[in-house]
């Protein structure tokens, strides 16, 4: 596809014929299996202060918290109990656990469950993604979140979008599947930001691939922003399915937080992963990166059944493996 029949399917009156299209290519590309991802949402210390986030530093209005490792460990296990075959481990960005702790829980992991083990801690340096991924961590998430600089910058003072790049070509250098994405209604990004959005995950060649609306937060700068809509996300997943072919893609929790309907609406058109939350249910009100998050007073069991539901009624099957990357092959694969 061609920037402008992206721009154009991003704009286009009526996206049913989009949607179609992109369901047809998920069916043929990567099946009808839903893979299932248990997401640990093990810590909310965050050091950076993106101006969307509800964990930046600056935010005095949410009780912080951090897990420890053998809390985490004991969550991946009643995950595994549950059926997971592959947990995301993810927390705020900071340095609070140093890499040698997150690697003894990996190996833990590995060893004693033989999950499949995502990491989504942030940027870290080159040495701590080699020794996380020499633990055994099979795939990291990082999203870009806009692959506009302009917009970067301004909404992660802190952060540089070339480090970002960088840490994204490192991890691929190591051998992670990759995982990263954007956010879809941020302010002033247009159809034409979007579509260089996703020919950059069409060049990266991502593994995975995680998009969801935009959701100002109110104890944010961002409070009196608009958002995303759940449409324009949907256009913008269908169109990722259509250009990456079998990059595994979420129906995120932010798509389900803005519509009741939004995860069944995504895995409709393209999406083809959840990811159920399994953390403990007292830390959840306070991983709140926007508000309305759904789950929030659900336990991990809750959360399964729901979401066995959700597959069986769209007439699709859940994944019984641990759902490596389909674009490559996949070392030290359990
Ligand atoms: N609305 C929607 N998504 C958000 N994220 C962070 N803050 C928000 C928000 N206010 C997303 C970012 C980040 C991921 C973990 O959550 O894209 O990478
Ligand atoms: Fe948590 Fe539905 S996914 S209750």
């Amino acid at each position: 596809m061609t920037r402008d029949e992206i721009i154009k399917g991003l704009t286009v009156l009526d996206p049913s014929e989009l949607f179609a299209e992109a369901d047809r290519v998920r069916r043929e590309c990567v099946g009808d299996e839903v893979h299932l991802r248990g997401l640990v949402e093990f810590s909310n210390v965050c050091g950076r202060d993106c101006l969307y986030c509800g964990l930046r530093r600056s935010n005095k209005e949410i009780v912080r918290y951090g897990m420890d490792m053998a809390g985490v460990f004991e969550t991946a296990r009643i995950a595994c109990e549950m059926g997971y075959r592959s947990v995301v481990l993810q927390s705020g960005e900071s340095a609070r656990y140093p890499t040698e702790e997150i690697a003894g829980l990996v190996r833990r992991i590995k060893k004693d469950l033989g999950l499949a083990v995502t990491l989504s801690l942030g940027e870290r340096s080159r040495e701590t993604y080699a020794a996380w991924r020499e633990a055994g961590a099979d795939r990291y998430l990082l999203r870009f979140e806009t692959s506009s600089r302009e917009i970067f910058q301004r909404l992660k003072p802190d952060s540089s979008y070339d480090e970002r790049m960088q840490c994204l070509r490192s991890l691929r250098e190591l051998d992670f599947q990759v995982g990263s994405g954007i956010m879809v209604g941020l302010p002033s990004q247009t159809p034409e930001i979007i579509a260089d959005d996703i020919l950059l995950m069409k060049d990266l060649d991502l593994d995975m691939i995680g998009i969801g609306p935009f959701i100002p937060n109110p104890d944010t700068p961002l409070a009196g922003e608009k958002g995303g809509c759940l449409d324009l996300t949907l256009r913008t997943l269908a169109l990722i399915r259509i250009v990456t072919r079998n990059a595994h893609i979420p129906a995120t929790t932010a798509m389900g937080s803005i519509d009741p309907q939004g995860r069944q609406k995504a895995l409709r058109c393209g999406a083809n992963v959840l990811m159920p939350n399994v953390t403990p249910t007292q830390y959840r009100e306070h991983y709140q990166l926007y508000p309305g998050k759904i789950c929030i007073k659900d336990r991990p069991g809750d959360c399964m059944l729901c979401i066995t539901g959700m597959v069986a009624s769209l007439g699709r099957t859940v994944a019984q493996g641990p759902g490596h990357s389909l674009k490559r092959p996949v070392s030290g694969a359990v």
